[in-house]
């Protein structure tokens, strides 16, 4: 990412220039609402993230320049001091959770900005607390390992944001290895590294440009049915402590005991668990066929069952049928964003074209189109 802006930015508000840190977004193949059940993803770090210059200024006081939003904040570092901008709490929010966790952070000047589309799907706000949680932790020695480097992200989105996400997003930020994918257990943190390189397919997402006002709620809310039916199952089998040490028999025993919803959002789950591990045996032995089926069957479980796609992302996952596209889906939380799409070298053109222009025809807007090349995690430029 170029830092030109970032730089000059940083010059203007602060006299002066600091260190430059980076973390990515990420892109997910396969394993969708499964890291908060304890269950496995698939997730990849992008080429696109959060770019920060930072400097310690000798006051107890974060200045923060959002480079991307033209406005400034300027906070404390106790737990009183929560700042007014949304975008500035996750800055404060990695803050209070290093002190949490004995670190000692004196104030800092900053300037960031990022080239991850917001609200699309690609983790933007993982790659600011990544980039401020790995960058604070190397400019005040802090000793913090990458596992809690990460775990400080999402417990920031938990405290601070209000979103009670899993650590996919925030892991696949701070871990991620160019031309790698990430298979992630996420009750463990047992991880391993799995080269993707599809020789003869293209990886590319379609964003519907859809952005859902209430997805935190909606997302919270999700993740509450699966704790309801796990209490549920629980009753009977008191070994069950998350939907990843449930299968189907167990939630049939609780069918009557659960609303027809809750049982909706866990029979996805516990399917999507198994999809994924059938994903990565198929991935061993390149067999893209099949990992493409189970990309197009997350789709239909998260539209028909966990329901968090939409009309938008729907159309775009059809389309991608009709044209041949391997695989494809809603990635990420859903409630808009974007689709990933697994698509042969020989159809990417006819595809992208038939649906930027059945897209427009049918909702009156442009979709984007981002080409996904997989990078490196965080790390300091
Ligand atoms: C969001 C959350 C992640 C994960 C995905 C869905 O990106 O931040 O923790 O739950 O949704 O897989």
């Amino acid at each position: 990412m170029d830092n030109t802006q970032v730089r000059k930015k940083f010059r203007e508000h602060f006299g002066t220039s600091g260190e430059l840190y980076f973390s990515p977004g990420r892109i997910n193949l396969i394993g969708e609402h499964t890291d908060y059940n304890g269950g496995f993803v698939l997730p990849g770090a992008i080429d696109k993230g959060m770019l920060a210059e930072i400097k310690i200024n000798g006051t107890n006081k974060v200045r923060a320049y959002s480079v991307d939003l033209d406005e400034y904040a300027e906070f404390g570092m106790n737990e009183a001091d929560v700042p007014a901008q949304s975008w500035a709490r996750y800055i404060f929010g990695v803050v209070r959770e290093i002190a949490k966790r004995g670190g000692q952070v004196e104030g800092f000047d900053t300037a960031f900005s990022g080239d991850v589309p917001l609200g699309a799907g690609l983790s933007s706000s993982a790659a600011l607390e990544s980039t401020f949680a790995f960058a604070l932790n190397e400019i005040f020695r802090l000793g913090i390992d990458k596992f809690e480097l990460a775990k400080i992200g999402q417990a920031t989105e938990h405290n601070y944001c209000g979103v009670k996400c899993g650590i996919m997003d925030q892991f696949a930020s701070v871990f991620g290895k160019e031309g790698h994918l990430i298979r992630l257990d996420c009750r463990s943190l047992e991880y391993e590294y799995v080269p993707f390189n599809p020789v003869g397919y293209k990886v590319v997402l379609i964003d519907s440009v859809v952005k859902h006002e209430l997805a935190s709620s909606a997302y919270n809310r999700r993740r509450e049915s699966c704790e309801a039916v796990v209490a549920a199952i629980r009753k009977h089998h008191p070994e069950v402590s998350l939907l990843r040490d449930a299968d189907m028999q167990m939630l049939a025993e609780v069918k009557n005991e659960v609303s027809t919803e809750d049982y909706m959002r866990a029979e996805y789950v516990i399917e999507e668990i198994q999809r994924l591990l059938d994903a990565c045996e198929a991935l061993k032995k390149g067999d893209y066929k099949t990992v493409g089926e189970k990309m197009y069957g997350t789709h239909h479980g998260m539209s028909k069952l966990y329901e968090v796609s939409c009309e938008e992302l729907d159309y775009l996952n059809d389309v991608a049928r009709e044209c041949g596209v391997t695989g494809s889906r809603v990635m990420g939380g859903g409630f808009g964003g974007c689709t990933i799409n697994l698509v042969p070298e020989d159809k990417y053109d006819h595809f992208i074209e038939t649906a930027v222009k059945g897209f427009k025809a049918k909702f009156g807007k442009e979709p984007k189109i981002y080409p996904v090349k997989i990078g490196d995690g965080s790390r300091k430029l």
